[in-house]
């Protein structure tokens, strides 16, 4: 099958968005691109997750009606992808009518398969996390057992769903497919969460307490509960009960990104509402660490949060004024600072000595010097005299070859990075090395050509595998090697070496001077 279907979680539109949420759509845009390289037909999937007491209650703080309220942070989220170069195939809303339709659809089939029942509860909630506790989850007292904050407690008549029903054909399940739920760290979180019993979960809210949610179908006296709501997303996105044809194509999903904080409702509550609708599981659940800052989960309530855009204007304003590199430089930070499973620590002293390490002295300077070469002594055009690949490159090239696809494909975006670096690496030892101005002093011009066009086809190939992570970048590399720039014109049907036989190089500033101000 062609088809690659790709999933963020949805945002909640509590408050505008920071790097921690930039990072789960940065990581999951690499992989959408990655998978577009490869010819694959990617159905990229974002959105908002817009019902639910936090967000009545933000929406009142503000002092605007809750409609207005969500349609003004959605349209935050939209502009931040936007300037991210997040490649979203389609932006789902849960407030979206198609959406809410599935939604009744679900409540109403799963309530005539006998797997929604009515009962009394008394337990805790937590508004900020939209979480249900019971009172020996919430010992002494002692506030959400995630959170740590205050909770509510709360004690009214509500639907559940069976979640406990399900509970060994669960674990029967992910012992079989371990490679479900990624990395292995969280795997073996979620079998432990399993060897206690399953608790049914409470899926509605009463209206008199929260009106704010979607029409509990069954019963005009609730709204579904926020995280029940927004998970059915996934499906409703591709047409469940809706469009058959389309749903078929596309479910399941090749791969849910989410952050390691939802990891017990992405990988509990969603496949056994999958399985209760008799549906496929998704094939893989991919959990990332956090972004904190010194020891802290970066979040609004914590009042640490460093706002993406802000931060890209910083590192804009250091690079040349047209080029914009602040963007990708943001991007490959997220990507290249911490392997994806791990927490990272924000700070502005990394990212600097980061970008004057890896982009300013490796990337930069290969392409600079490569470039500036050729149009120095060539006017920029450059043909092989031969087109094999020098026995120099042979190792650092065949590894990137080789591993790339394998690394990407197991979201090691890290390891991806590694592979590409030690190649530039590789190119700039081989300019020092062989000093191609000798050849030129020594009359070998058609060598020193060649020698010069080696190293704008590695380049060439190194933007190619760049793509997903630098999509700005690799289209600029591309310009200036004079080769059509569209996103279409990247594809790995052109990754072998010498799929050009020829370039026209139009040399431009630096792609990314080194930072050397103390402003960072
Ligand atoms: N609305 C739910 C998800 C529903 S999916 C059906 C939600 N929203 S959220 O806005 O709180 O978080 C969205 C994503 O942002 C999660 O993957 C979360 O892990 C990620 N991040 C929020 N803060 C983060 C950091 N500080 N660091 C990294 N990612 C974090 O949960």
């Amino acid at each position: 099958m062609n088809k690659f279907y790709i999933t963020t979680p949805l945002y909640y539109v509590n408050a505008s968005p920071h790097i921690g949420h930039a990072y789960t759509n940065v990581i999951s845009d690499c992989m959408a691109r990655f998978m577009r390289l490869e010819g694959r037909e990617v159905f990229f999937l974002t959105g908002t997750d817009e019902h639910g007491g936090k967000i009545q209650k933000a929406a009142q703080e503000s002092n605007l009606d809750v409609q207005s309220f969500v349609d003004k942070i959605c349209a935050n989220f939209k502009s931040l992808w936007k300037e991210l170069d997040i490649s979203y195939d389609f932006f789902i809303r849960t407030t979206d009518s198609f959406h809410k339709q599935v939604v009744i659809n679900v409540i109403n089939f799963l309530y005539r398969k006998g797997d929604i029942y009515k009962e009394k509860y008394k337990g805790f909630y937590c508004v900020p996390c939209e979480s249900f506790w019971s009172e020996q989850q919430v010992k002494d007292n002692k506030g959400c057992p995630d959170c740590k904050r205050p909770v509510e407690t709360v004690q009214e008549e509500n639907y559940f769903f069976r979640l406990s029903k399900y509970q060994d054909w669960l674990m029967g399940y992910l012992k079989d497919n371990p490679s479900v739920i990624q990395p292995q760290i969280r795997y073996n979180e979620v079998m432990a969460f399993l060897q206690n019993p399953l608790s049914d979960i409470c899926i509605s809210r009463p209206k008199k307490r929260l009106s704010w949610g979607i029409d509990f179908a069954i019963d005009k006296d609730y709204v579904v509960y926020v995280w029940f709501d927004a998970l059915i997303n996934y499906i409703s996105a591709v047409g469940f009960s809706l469009d058959n044809e389309k749903f078929k194509y596309f479910w399941p999903a090749d791969i849910h990104f989410i952050g390691k904080d939802i990891l017990r409702q992405h990988a509990i509550f969603w496949p056994i509402i999958l399985k209760a609708l008799d549906l496929e599981m998704p094939k893989v659940i991919f959990s990332h660490g956090w972004w904190k800052v010194g020891e802290e989960k970066m979040s609004k309530s914590r009042g640490n949060i460093v706002n993406p855009l802000e931060l890209i204007n910083l590192l804009n304003s250091h690079f040349p004024s047209a080029q914009k590199r602040g963007l990708d430089a943001f991007r490959f930070f997220l990507l290249r600072e911490v392997p994806i499973g791990f927490d990272g620590n924000f700070s502005l002293e990394a990212i600097k000595s980061r970008i004057n390490s890896d982009l300013a002295n490796d990337l930069g300077n290969l392409v600079y010097r490569s470039l500036n070469m050729a149009e120095k002594y060539f006017q920029g055009k450059l043909e092989p005299l031969n087109t094999d690949l020098p026995k120099e490159f042979l190792e650092t090239f065949k590894n990137l070859e080789n591993y790339y696809t394998k690394v990407m494909q197991s979201c090691d975006f890290y390891s991806a990075l590694e592979l590409i670096f030690s190649f530039i690496r590789t190119m700039n030892k081989y300019i020092e090395d062989k000093k191609p101005w000798i050849l030129w002093k020594e009359g070998k011009i058609d060598e020193m050509k060649n020698f010069l066009y080696q190293l704008s086809e590695g380049i060439r190939i190194v933007s190619l595998y760049l793509y997903p992570f630098m999509p700005s970048t690799s289209k600029e590399i591309y310009r200036q090697l004079g080769l059509s720039n569209n996103d279409n014109n990247f594809t790995f049907k052109e990754k072998s070496w010498s799929s050009y036989k020829g370039f026209c190089i139009k040399k431009d500033v630096p792609l990314f001077p080194r930072i050397e101000t103390d402003a960072f």
